[in-house]
């Protein structure tokens, strides 16, 4: 299959209007939303979003987010949607956040994986908006990456990942926020963080005081998470991953120290570093993610630099770390999972 690439960012309605034509024929199209690049089909298709797991290389014991436009969308996939729940979409959306609901009979049991709940999402986003309301119907995207590789925020990410697999990518530039949404599980009497994103924790509980966060995952077979997600290795770069915490300077003291042990193994290594430390480092392969004191700049840049050390091809990424105040929390979520829990306090 040849994989079409259409620049949407001028607003493009004739990208839109044939991306729609093939989500109404059952086929995959990817798109950007303002958190990262997703691989939409249409969501009330069993035979349709079936496609998008084959794609991905997706287990389907991982359910799918369905997207809208339109809040009476909300009514024909969901039931029994609990006050605080409509207080949080009034405040949130559209937007970076994603809530767990009851669903209705006629969400496909491959979207939300033969659960009871169904997660949705009313992007903000231009181009998923139209998309969505030219569609028709709730699309079902999940990011359109392999699965466990980081998460696409351009158009050139996805291509690398799912050219010859999906007919239409629609190129509306780089996503703003660089992360995947905050999803939250809201069919309790309280709600439950169940993945940290750009909308956060402390943010939730300005609206809801008694909003908790996940149990975090625990490599073990009794571990059984709130959600599917929550169990799988994500947003890994080829190369193996180390993560340092502690005191600024020890960090870089000790990253240093570590560069010099890998190249007398003769193995090429990359530095993940901050505008304020990028000039304590002085070899080839060093990527600033941002400023330190810029949460929103690092998580927009986070999963793209990951991915260019993966086209550097560099053996092993050295990673400094941040604070998890705030959106600093989402960061080190997805910086711990790519490096697969090697964080070493120093
Ligand atoms: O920002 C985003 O959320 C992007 C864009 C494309 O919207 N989408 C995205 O989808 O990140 P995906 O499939 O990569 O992540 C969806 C997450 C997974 O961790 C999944 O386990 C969880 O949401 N999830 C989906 N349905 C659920 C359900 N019914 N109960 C609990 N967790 C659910
Ligand atoms: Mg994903």
């Amino acid at each position: 299959m040849k994989t079409e690439i259409i620049d949407v960012s001028d607003g493009g309605i004739e990208g839109i209007d044939k991306a729609a034509a093939l989500l109404k024929q059952n086929e995959l199209v990817a798109f950007p939303t303002e958190t990262v690049y997703g691989i939409g089909a249409c969501g009330l298709s069993e035979e349709a979003v079936s496609k998008i797991f084959t794609a991905k290389g997706r287990p389907s014991d991982n359910p799918l987010i369905l997207h809208i436009a339109d809040m009476n969308d909300l009514e024909k996939i969901t039931k029994n949607i609990k006050d605080y729940a409509l207080k949080l979409m009034d405040k949130f959306w559209p937007g970076p956040i994603t809530f767990v609901l009851e669903r209705t009979e006629i969400v496909p049991l491959s979207v939300c994986a033969g659960l009871d709940t169904v997660a949705v999402r009313f992007p903000s986003n231009e181009i998923s908006m139209k998309l969505i309301r030219a569609a028709g119907f709730p699309i079902a995207a999940p990011s359109a990456n392999t699965s466990g590789k980081p998460s696409p925020t351009d158009a050139k990410a996805v291509y690398e990942d799912l050219n010859g697999k999906i007919p239409l990518i629609l190129d509306g530039g780089e996503t703003e926020v660089g992360l995947e949404s905050t999803v939250v599980l809201v069919t309790g009497d309280y709600p439950i963080v169940l993945r940290h994103g750009k909308v956060t924790i402390e943010e939730l509980r300005e609206i809801m005081p008694d909003t908790e966060d996940s149990q975090p995952y625990e490599p073990n077979d009794d571990f059984v998470p709130l959600s599917p997600g929550q169990k799988y290795r994500h947003y890994a770069p080829k190369a193996e991953m180390y993560a340092f915490k502690g005191k600024f300077n020890d960090i870089s003291n000790r990253i240093l120290l570590e560069e010099a042990k890998y190249e007398l193994q003769n193995k090429k290594v990359g530095i993940l570093c901050f505008d304020e430390t990028r000039d304590r480092y002085t070899s080839e392969n060093v990527l600033s993610v941002g400023s330190y004191f810029n949460k929103e700049e690092v998580s927009h840049n986070l999963f793209s630099v990951l991915r260019e050390f993966d086209r550097l091809g560099v053996d092993v990424i050295l990673s400094e770390t941040m604070d998890e105040r705030g959106l600093g929390k989402a960061i080190m979520n997805r910086l711990t999972k790519a490096c697969g829990g090697n964080i070493i306090s120093v």
